[in-house]
């Protein structure tokens, strides 16, 4: 009997097709009702924008429109964003499954394997507080029980919209989120010129400039910490399909995260662009357990007319008022150890930098690298990250004594740090080598010589915090902490993940923002500085906790010019560190006059970084002017308006000037980059931002005899944008600076 069943078994395997056997003996679909909604439209709207939802009678939402103000959203009640191609259309937050096969801001895997999620419209709210309106949008996947919600901030006098979404997941299993976008935005068929930004070690900020065609462009960064070194969260876009400072609709966009991201730009089959922003999904299918909720970083969206001028003025506005910590206060010019001293120094060496600082009326003194390690003295970059205490063999004294040297000349004090790292020549990397970034059984790998600590794990957060805080205890006069982060995640991993390494790229940023609340909860007035070999961490997401960004380690004058350029089209200039070094300048061997290095630097936050003692007499009587007239006008580079005039990347010239918000004063920066006989007087810079009714003084700063046969006197608004500003340059890498006064 067992025998014969085992036959009949063995005959229906052998005549029943492999993959029926798979199939249920019964199957039922069974769909979901989604219940109807009343058609109507969600209207987010800025003092100068307008964005506006749609949802339909089957509550699908989409973006109609975004850009200049529309009138009554009504009139879109109707709007056929898809023509006769309705299901190709994105939506609001399209997702993987239902009916659109474009890119996904949304993925889920669910506990039974589909992936299909399809959300609809539920309800929404409006909340205005402060100058700030936000919408949420409730969505909902009827099948799943997951829920999205779409927030939109608007900042209403800025003319900026912050996008972000919170996914729940209201089922009973846990899920994957594959990826979890911040927004997605839906723009019309048309052609659109990207800018965006790469860059290397020294070379940060690049401008690239490409038409958008079909298919998608990505930029993105699979790097962890050191994230904005290859690409920057953020960009530029011209619809239209031309680059122009002055006219055209621009919209600026940057995402506010410090880790791996992506920002996607499909142009559909229909002309649509899409973009889509967010967290980097690579190796990072997030796990949501029944009940747990996720929340995106925010996606960051301005609107002008007024071209890539009028976007970045916006931007900056913004990011004075909520994106910088303390944005707009004015940080002290600064005289930095690095690369004066290196590595080399004793507490004379700094007691007599500070007498320098102090004596060109400079206001603070930086102590860069090199001030810690006891049994592993860091005297190179080969030992001593992670033991933090004070290498008494160089500052006997003690880092109290020096920052009360300072302060007793009337400077501040600062102190540069990089709590996250670890050289395996350290007492910190013997006792704890789970805390270090690694995978099993594989290599870890270093980079600067160093490795890097697990942010994901609590105890190296308490750790981090613990350096920042211990640090700035060393004495009650520190003032200024530079904050470094020298390399980038390599064989990633985390000992305390355990099983769990998808959580790690997206736990380890969390874990770095859970540093910063605790270094703001309890320190907010020490002014700090996002250092990352210079500008690799330069985006909203840390600029939140942080005053200031050291924008590179190249501090050639020409070399900066692109980099500040590039930076200033989404970041504020009040953040931007910028240092009058030696030359041959130390990255890139270029020899430039000390006035253009002055007046280059001079155009963000200023500072030095060279002994000051290899200075001429007559070097610094000029370096001594440079300060004074700076703070002269210096509350226009952290809270004027900024218009760029000509770009490093054209022409002879470079050349930019902040107005007031009154528009009585201005400052005009022209730096000649080329000289060919035609620069001599042939030039005209119009100057832009002006009140063309108003008389303004024009005085050349930071020299005796003026570049401009104009120097001194009064002329109209109208005469000094409409083609009567000309001064006039004979050598390359020579530069002026002019003070606006309104009389
Ligand atoms: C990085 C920073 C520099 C300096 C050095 C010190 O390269 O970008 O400014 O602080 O580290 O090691």
């Amino acid at each position: 009997m067992k025998f014969r069943l085992l036959l009949l078994a063995a005959l229906l395997v052998a005549v029943i097709p492999a993959d029926a056997r798979k199939r249920p003996q019964k199957f039922s679909h069974q769909t979901f009702d989604i219940p109807a909604v009343q058609p109507r439209v969600i209207d987010v709207e800025t003092s100068g924008t307008q964005l506006v939802l749609q949802v339909d009678a089957k509550g699908t939402v989409r973006t109609v429109h975004y850009g200049a103000p529309a009138g009554d959203p009504a009139q879109f009640m109707e709007f056929d964003a898809g023509g006769q191609h309705n299901f190709s259309a994105p939506t609001t937050y399209p997702t993987a499954g239902g009916t659109f096969n474009g890119l996904d801001a949304l993925h889920v895997k669910y506990s039974d394997g589909s992936q299909n999620t399809e959300l609809y419209y539920t309800s929404h709210e409006v909340q205005v507080r402060d100058g700030i309106t936000t919408t949420t949008v409730h969505l909902k996947d009827y099948v799943t029980s997951l829920e999205a919600d779409l927030i939109y901030d608007a900042c209403v006098p800025e003319d900026v919209i912050l996008m972000h979404a919170v996914i729940r997941n209201c089922g009973k299993k846990a899920v994957e989120l594959r990826n979890a976008a911040s927004a997605s935005l839906n723009l019309p068929a048309g052609k659109y010129l990207l800018t965006h930004f790469y860059g290397g070690w020294a070379t940060e900020m690049q401008m690239d400039q490409t038409i958008l065609t079909h298919d998608t462009k990505v930029i993105e960064t699979r790097r962890g910490t050191q994230a904005t070194q290859g690409n920057n969260p953020s960009f530029m876009l011209s619809p239209g399909g031309t680059y122009s400072e002055t006219d055209g609709e621009a919209i600026a966009g940057a995402l506010a995260w410090s880790g791996n991201f992506r920002i996607s730009f499909e142009i559909d089959q229909s002309d649509r662009l899409n973009i889509v922003s967010g967290i980097n999904p690579f190796a990072s299918a997030y796990p949501l357990r029944a009940g747990d909720s996720f929340t995106t970083p925010e996606m960051i969206y301005t609107w002008s007319g007024e071209g890539a001028g009028g976007a970045s003025r916006n931007m900056h506005r913004w990011a004075r008022k909520y994106g910088v910590w303390k944005g707009g206060q004015v940080n002290p010019t600064l005289l930095n150890s690095w690369e004066g001293a290196y590595f080399t120094f004793a507490t004379e060496t700094l007691l007599r930098m500070i007498d320098d600082a102090a004596s060109m009326g400079l206001e603070m003194f930086v102590l860069d690298d090199g001030w810690f390690g006891l049994e592993h003295p860091r005297n190179s970059d080969k030992a001593g990250l992670g033991d933090w205490e004070v290498n008494t063999d160089k500052i006997p004294e003690g880092i109290d004594y020096v920052a009360k040297y300072a302060h007793s000349k009337g400077l501040k004090f600062g102190i540069w740090i990089e709590p996250e790292m670890v050289n395996p020549d350290s007492n910190l990397a013997a006792a704890h080598p789970e805390w270090i970034v690694q995978s099993p059984g594989r290599d870890i790998y270093m980079s600067r010589n160093q490795w890097l600590l697990d942010l994901t794990n609590p105890a190296v957060q308490d750790f981090v915090f613990g350096v920042f805080d211990r640090t700035v205890s060393l004495s009650p006069d520190i003032d200024y902490i530079k904050w470094d982060s020298n390399r980038r995640v390599m064989s990633f991993g985390s000992p305390y993940l355990g099983d769990e390494q998808d959580r790690f790229f997206i736990e380890y940023v969390q874990g770095l923002y859970n540093v910063c609340r605790r270094m703001r909860e309890k320190y907010p007035d020490i002014i700090v500085q996002c250092c990352s070999s210079g500008g690799n961490r330069v985006d909203y997401g840390s600029m939140r906790w942080f005053n200031e960004v050291w924008t590179s380690d190249n501090t050639d004058a020409i070399s900066r010019t692109r980099i500040q350029w590039g930076t200033s089209l989404v970041y504020p200039p009040c953040v931007m560190g910028s240092h009058v070094s030696a030359v041959p300048n130390h990255q890139t061997g270029n020899v430039t006059p000390l006035k253009f290095r002055f007046d280059v630097a001079s155009s963000g936050r200023l500072g030095m970084e060279l002994q000051p003692k290899t200075l001429t007499d007559e070097e610094r009587a000029l370096a001594d002017r440079c300060i004074r007239s700076y703070k002269g006008y210096r509350d226009l580079v952290f809270n004027g308006d900024l218009y760029r005039l000509s770009s490093p990347y054209e022409g002879d010239f470079y050349s930019l000037m902040y107005v007031s918000p009154d528009r009585r004063r201005a400052v005009v920066f022209c730096y000649c980059l080329r000289f060919q006989n035609h620069s001599i007087g042939g030039h005209v810079f119009r100057l832009r931002g002006l009140d063309p009714a108003l008389k303004y003084r024009v005085t050349e700063q930071n020299v005796d005899g003026s570049c401009w046969w104009g120097d001194g006197r009064t002329f109209s608004g109208s005469f000094l944008s409409g083609g009567g500003f000309n001064p006039v340059f004979r050598e390359a890498d020579t530069s002026a600076v002019f003070l606006l006064e309104a009389v």
